[in-house]
């Protein structure tokens, strides 16, 4: 198959690259230097230019608290850049993988069941309204779309993802607060890009993938430790302790259990980074 794939320099975007050359399609990776999805005349003469198959989305906006002031920027790249890149691909008869996110959902801290994706979207803050709105335009222009939800992503090329991030604090002397109160499942990209190659046998609609197993952030951030070997001091806080600009939903699990426990996700990562 012949993909043209967005975003190519983002976390997700260089895993779906390096995953569908690795099973002998034909990929054309597109960064934002390259195609800037909120150019219509630019996304229309990429797809004429190169006739793809298929369109599989990972560039986004994704800096969750500045979206909350940079409102435009946010739905200028989730929304409108998503539809110009799912009704171009439709008129070259292509179909679309777009990516979404746990953030359309509100997530409230009562909630222990995993969502569902027919579950009613709410979303709590600016980004998330923007994949939103991203996912009701790809559903309208192309009617070949898969829109796969995931969450808490790390990959190569992330270095201010969470995994990086503590790693890097960790080695301070500082006592680290971390939250304790937003549960998920971490997703590592090299896994997901297996699960959306493998999710295109599927029928077109709305998936959830992601590492399988939940946990908090604090969680996380002692599974990161443990595995580098690290034993930094660190206290649990609630989200509101921590005080950042967006809202996030406090239990946002997309119950994908049939992919690698998460716990293996950081494993797997881990020992293929690059120090
Ligand atoms: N990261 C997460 O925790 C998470 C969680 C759930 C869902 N997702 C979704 O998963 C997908 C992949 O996320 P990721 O973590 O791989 O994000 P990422 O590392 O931030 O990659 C996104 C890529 O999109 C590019 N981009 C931004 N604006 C663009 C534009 N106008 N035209 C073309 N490219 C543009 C970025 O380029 P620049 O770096 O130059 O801006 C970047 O290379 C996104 O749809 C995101 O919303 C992410």
């Amino acid at each position: 198959m012949r993909v043209l794939v967005t975003g190519a320099a983002g976390q997700l975007g260089q895993d779906v690259v390096r995953t569908l050359s690795a099973r002998g399609h034909e990929v054309i990776a597109r960064t934002r230097e390259h195609l800037d999805i909120t150019d219509a005349a630019s996304v229309r003469s990429a797809m004429e230019g190169t006739s793809p198959d298929l369109v599989i989305n990972t560039a986004a906006y994704t800096a969750v608290d500045a979206a909350e002031t940079e409102v435009d920027k946010a739905f200028a790249v989730n929304a409108t850049g998503a539809l110009y890149v799912a009704r171009e691909a439709h008129r070259c008869g292509a179909g679309i993988v777009h990516i979404s996110t746990d953030y359309v959902f509100r997530g409230e801290s009562s909630r222990t069941a995993a969502y569902k994706p027919d579950d009613l979207p709410s979303p709590r803050n600016v980004y998330g309204a923007s994949k939103l709105a991203g996912e009701h335009l790809v559903r309208q222009s192309n009617p070949r779309h898969w829109i796969v939800r995931t969450q808490w992503l790390y990959g190569n090329g992330g270095s201010g993802n969470f995994v990086e991030t503590m790693l890097r604090l960790g080695s301070g002397n500082r006592t680290l607060r971390i939250i304790d109160d937003q549960v998920g499942s971490p997703t590592f990209t090299a896994h997901l890009a297996e699960a959306i190659v493998e999710l295109l046998t599927e029928a077109p609609g709305t998936y959830h993938r992601t590492n399988s197993g939940q946990c908090s952030w604090f969680e996380f951030a002692q599974a990161i430790w443990q595995m580098a070997g690290m034993k930094p001091t660190a206290q649990p806080i609630l989200t509101e302790e921590y005080g950042a600009a967006a809202d996030r939903p406090r239990f946002s699990v997309l119950g994908d259990d049939r992919g690698p426990a998460w716990t293996q996700g950081l494993a797997d990562y881990m020992s293929r980074r690059s120090p």
